[in-house]
């Protein structure tokens, strides 16, 4: 896929520049989401952005020429971010996401490494419950998180470096909240309705806490949070992130506590029932191609 067409400068607030050319990379199932970032890219392009859209990874494999940058809402290839700036999805592991929560001060859980399952028996003293959570590194979903009582210790298997033992936000209240961000913006706030995990299990091991597939409902972010995660946002566009979303929790004296920072694979298909969503996400991308587009030209002239 090549595109020599020479750009026309594109007019913004600050005089002219170089018009970006972008391709946006769409990771996510072509079935649940094409319609929304189709959508997209049509926005930025009634705004004067070059943007070509692959989905679903069609583009694996293949090699983009004539680009200046490259975003998606996953981890893409190596091989497909050659010569262009990319602000991607990355893996990063728990105790690595949980510190950048807590160095922008946002209220986080409490949270530990385990060497050995008496270290992980002590943390129900610790923390003075009767269940505790182990978060592995680089799973999904709700899917690989684990729930267990003292008992039941003996049974766990995990990696001591990157898999992350906590206790239970709120016994009484198994809600949770996200924000959505990219570029500085929270795109969306929103609220999924899910029962306690002691409505799932009471004594033993159980797998799989999948609290964000609930009935979801718009909620708003309390503003003191909203300016500490637009300055995390910011840092994580800096070094080459996009889309992140922050999954939080509210505690019995109902402060909001994060319990995750998401910045491999952020699922926006469901984000779409939500209207003003797309308008936040085209500005955001916007910003972010005007932003690069500023660059290019500063670096551009004199040589
Ligand atoms: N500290 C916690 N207390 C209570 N429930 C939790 C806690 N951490 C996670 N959960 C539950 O487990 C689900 C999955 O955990 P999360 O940290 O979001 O991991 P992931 O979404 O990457 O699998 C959450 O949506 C929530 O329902
Ligand atoms: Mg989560």
């Amino acid at each position: 896929m090549k595109n020599e067409s020479v750009s026309e400068p594109l007019e913004t607030a600050g005089g002219y520049m170089i018009r970006p050319r972008v391709l946006l990379a769409n990771g996510l199932r072509r079935e649940t989401s094409a319609d929304l970032y189709n959508d997209i890219a049509g926005r930025l392009r009634a705004r004067g952005i070059e943007v070509e859209i692959i989905h679903a990874m069609d583009g694996a494999g293949q090699t983009f020429q004539g680009y200046d940058l490259l975003i998606s809402n996953v981890v893409v290839p190596a091989s497909m971010q050659a010569g262009m700036s990319t602000y991607a999805g990355r893996r990063v592991s728990r105790p690595t996401s949980l510190r950048l929560l807590a160095e922008f001060d946002v209220p986080t859980m409490e949270w530990s490494l385990a060497r050995t399952r008496r270290e992980v028996r002590a943390l129900f003293d610790a923390w003075s419950t009767e269940r505790v959570l182990l978060k592995p590194s680089f799973t999904y979903g709700g899917k690989g998180v684990r729930v267990f009582t003292r008992n039941a210790v003996w049974r766990l298997r995990w990696k001591r470096d990157v898999d992350v033992f906590c206790p239970e936000i709120n016994p009484d209240d198994g809600d949770v909240y996200k924000a959505e961000l990219l570029n500085g913006r929270v795109l969306i706030s929103w609220k999924s309705a899910a029962p306690p995990i002691r409505m799932l299990f009471r004594h033993g091991l159980h797998r799989g806490i999948r609290g964000a597939y609930g009935e979801r409902s718009l909620w708003e972010l309390p503003s003191e949070l909203t300016a500490k995660l637009e300055a995390l946002s910011r840092r994580l566009t800096f070094e080459g992130m996009s889309h992140v979303s922050v999954d939080l929790m509210r505690r019995a004296d109902g402060e909001l506590i994060a319990i995750e920072l998401n910045t491999g694979s952020v699922a926006t298909w469901w984000t779409r029932q939500f209207s003003h969503f797309r308008n936040q996400y085209a500005e955001a991308l916007f910003e972010l191609a005007v932003q690069h587009g500023t660059k290019r030209e500063f670096y551009s002239t004199g040589g």
